[in-house]
């Protein structure tokens, strides 16, 4: 297995031995609490799309590593604005980074920069597309909570459509047996070319609008926003957009254990008197993303082989 100067633009682009390579590897840095593996190296955070949780994981994760970075956190204060193409600026930010760190909303963006640039590119989202980041630390987090990754029936519930958590989940679950239940309006259904890719490699899949009819089914409940940045027309998003709404009756129509994750931001999706129960995972899952990316950092840059 090589990841030095690996780029990491799908969830595709590794195989099953590959995926709990980087898992093992996160589990052993979140143990030795932050070794100093990438002291002067610098990460340029290039976000065109809003981030809480990615871009400040992953400046926190190389810091934490003793390393730095440098980037911005939109677009519109680059020379973007100017006219620069997405292909000059990697041509410059590759000579002033060890690794490039890109969030964009145009799909396939992040796989333009890798062919631009000679150091790693991490995708971290390109519009509906893929998150590959965000699905390693979710199946670091499957792992922890459940002690499992195989077999697990996981429900993924709200807008399966222009979610990219859902779309790259989906794709790594499906080297693990996982059977999966697609909880969504028919309007914002997982795409077909996704549940082709599921049907071609056997996976067991359920598609139904009713969380209820499965939920005593799940060993794991992904919720997800419904994403109104994605929807072409606003009257479309007003129809979809409280279409779910998770609270504590949950708990009652559900298995004992079942945890509930959520990539988060939430935006009324899950009532915060859920926050308490040992069932909600959400928060511990985004601090996943620290353990997870410090591991890709130091793979993709050779400090771990
Ligand atoms: N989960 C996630 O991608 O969150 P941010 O949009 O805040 O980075």
């Amino acid at each position: 297995m090589e990841f030095k100067g690996r780029d990491i633009i799908s969830i595709r682009d590794f195989s099953k031995k590959e995926l709990l390579y980087i898992l093992s590897i996160a589990k052993r840095i979140e143990k030795n609490k932050n070794p100093i593996l990438l002291k002067n190296k610098l990460a340029a955070l290039l976000f065109y799309e809003p981030s809480t949780r990615t871009r400040l994981s992953f400046a926190s994760a190389i810091k934490r590593l003793g390393g730095n970075t440098i980037g911005f956190a939109k677009g519109e204060v680059t020379s973007l604005k100017k006219g620069e193409t997405l292909w000059d600026t990697i041509k410059m930010v590759e000579q002033y980074s060890d690794v490039i760190i890109i969030r964009h909303a145009i799909e396939g963006a992040a796989r333009l920069a890798a062919e631009a640039a000679s150091v790693p590119v991490i995708n971290a989202g390109d519009g509906a597309n893929q998150h590959p980041t965000q699905t390693l630390l979710d199946l670091y987090t499957i792992q922890k909570e459940k002690g499992k990754l195989e077999n697990i029936n996981i429900g993924f519930l709200g807008d399966l459509k222009y979610g990219r958590t859902v779309h790259s989940l989906a794709i790594a679950l499906s080297h693990f047996n996982a059977r999966m239940f697609f909880i969504s309006p028919s309007a914002l259904k997982m795409p077909q070319h996704y549940l082709d890719e599921l049907k071609q490699k056997k996976i067991k899949f359920t598609e139904v609008q009713n969380l209820s009819k499965v939920s005593k089914q799940l060993d794991v409940l992904y919720a997800t926003r419904i994403q109104q940045e994605r929807f072409p027309d606003p009257v479309e998003y007003e129809k979809y957009k409280n279409a779910y709404r998770l609270d504590k009756s949950i708990l009652e129509n559900s298995k004992k254990n079942m945890i509930i994750m959520h990539p988060l931001p939430r935006v009324g999706e899950i009532d915060p008197e859920l926050d308490e129960t040992k069932n909600a995972v959400y928060f511990k899952q985004a601090g996943n993303g620290i353990p997870l990316r410090q591991a890709l950092l130091a793979l993709v840059l050779g400090k771990i082989k």
